[in-house]
């Protein structure tokens, strides 16, 4: 799963509450994501739960009754930018006492109790499986602040319509849950055991993604290649989504790089939509390291199966993410990832530095030994490195016809447009007239380590 650096909300239409259940009765709610794409589609699906209630979306903290922060755990940083938030609303809150503030998503059942105790400010914990207790659990808290952290490995939201932001991909949660337990990550302890949603249902939502107009959909999971829903698995899984009409690109994030199959490859191989592009998280070079993390793979198979997949997919890009000072990673430990990616030469990475997460067996089992100076100068070699790599590949670009979908105009650059290319590179080019979510055929001309540079040919 990709980390998103976001803080955004989603662009939900306004709920009549006409006729609806009087929970919400027309009370405004503002919902700030943060964290990976698993939460952005949570972040969805509470706003279908809360729509349906008759809450209706506020456009900022300043016309909200409700304050949501869906949060994410994975690192100390990412629950020190939240309390940093929620410290800057409770003091909104001292003028507008009324106002509801509450913490959703991982950091919500990582640190429930010390939420609730510690900052007394917050009302509202709500672990990631109790999403449809969201209106009861908001009526609650007007009196006394309200918890629910309770992990269900039965629920898969079923039958529950997300209100989808506006953009050009539909967000498709398939499986909720991992049961990998690498040593390092708190996910399977915030988000429970593994369970795929029947694919009947993941299907209704394609569908209905489709009739929404959206051209590109992403299937989401911690491990979304070991999808099985006692009938289906991941690649029957993507031919009946490839069969769906309207769809144009389809994309996943993140599979596990143990649960690739043959089966798999081909499907991918056969099917055109199936986007040419793979996150293929490998953490570490070390094959000392993937052991103690618990990767279930060693750095021999791991390289096999690039080859197999580069072997069956020509022209795929791939990205990987990367754990720099993991407890007792050694030099040559690191040296070794830094050689892994030069030998794969990934299109980019996300990078981070060892967090201990308390509850994890290497917080409990393996003493944090790499000091932090440490940590930061094998994160900027590592950096350092990739980008290097990654400008040579895009260089490497200059001169092709790619695909672009459009997502609207570029931050930088006036008159610039947006948009990714079949292998999820950012594809900047003057906008001409060119209407979000059309696909246009971009000629490269220039390229950044991070972004391609073109201009459209008709
Ligand atoms: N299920 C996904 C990972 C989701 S978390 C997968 O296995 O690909 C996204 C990334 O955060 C991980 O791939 C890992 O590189 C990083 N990460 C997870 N726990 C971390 C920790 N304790 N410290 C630093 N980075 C971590
Ligand atoms: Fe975390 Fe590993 Fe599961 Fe990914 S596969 S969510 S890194 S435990
Ligand atoms: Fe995602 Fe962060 Fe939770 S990465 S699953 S939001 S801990």
């Amino acid at each position: 799963m990709q980390l998103l650096d976001i803080e955004r909300q989603p662009d939900v239409a306004a709920a009549n509450g006409a006729g609806l259940p009087v929970s919400g009765a027309g009370r405004r709610i503002f919902i700030e994501t943060y964290g990976c794409q698993m939460n952005v589609s949570d972040t969805e699906l509470m706003m279908g739960v809360l729509k349906k209630a008759g809450f209706r979306r506020a456009s900022g903290v300043d016309d909200a009754d409700v304050v949501l922060l869906n949060t994410c755990a994975i690192r100390e940083r990412a629950e020190e930018r939240v309390v940093g938030r929620l410290s800057q609303l409770s003091r909104e809150k001292r003028t507008r006492p009324d106002l509801v503030l509450g913490v959703s998503g991982c950091m919500a059942k990582h640190l429930a109790e010390e939420l609730l105790n510690q900052l007394p400010y917050v009302d509202l914990v709500v672990g990631p499986d109790s999403y449809r207790r969201l209106p009861e659990l908001i009526g609650e808290a007007a009196g006394n602040p309200a918890l629910d952290v309770r992990l269900d490995r039965h629920e898969d939201y079923l039958e529950l319509d997300p209100v989808r932001q506006e953009g050009t991909n539909a967000w498709i949660t398939i499986m909720r849950g991992c049961d990998k337990f690498c040593t390092f990550c708190i996910v399977p302890y915030v988000r429970g055991r593994e369970r795929s949603v029947p694919a009947g249902d993941v299907l209704r939502q394609v569908r209905m993604a489709a009739s929404e107009g959206f051209r590109e959909v992403t299937l989401l999971g911690q491990t979304v290649n070991s999808y099985n829903d006692g009938e289906t698995d991941f690649a029957d899984l993507l031919k009946m989504v490839a069969g769906v009409e309207g769809i144009r690109r389809i994309r996943f994030t993140s599979p596990h790089p143990s649960d690739f199959s043959d089966k798999l490859i081909g499907t991918l191989a056969e099917e055109d939509k199936i986007c040419r592009f793979i996150h293929l998280p490998v953490q570490s070079g070390s094959d000392r390291v993937l052991k103690d993390m618990k990767r279930t793979y060693t750095t021999g198979r791991y390289l096999d199966l690039v080859d197999r997949l580069r072997s069956a997919l020509p022209g795929l890009c791939l990205s990987t993410d990367i754990i720099v000072g993991f407890p007792g990673e050694a030099d040559v430990d690191f040296e070794s990832t830094m050689a892994l990616m030069r030998r794969i030469r990934y299109d980019s990475a996300f990078m981070f530095k060892y967090s201990p997460r308390k509850g994890t067996v290497a917080y409990r089992e393996i003493p944090d030994t790499v000091p932090e100076a440490e940590k930061a100068l094998r994160l900027q070699a590592v950096i350092a490195q990739q980008t290097s790599i990654s400008g040579e590949i895009n260089r490497r670009c200059v001169g092709q016809l790619l695909e672009v979908l459009v997502e609207g105009d570029a931050r930088r650059g006036k008159g610039q447009a947006v948009g990714k290319s079949d292998g999820f590179k950012t594809v900047v080019f003057p906008r001409n007239g060119v209407r979000i979510n059309t696909f246009v055929d971009v000629r490269i001309t220039d390229a950044t380590s991070h972004t391609l540079i073109g201009r459209p040919e008709h």
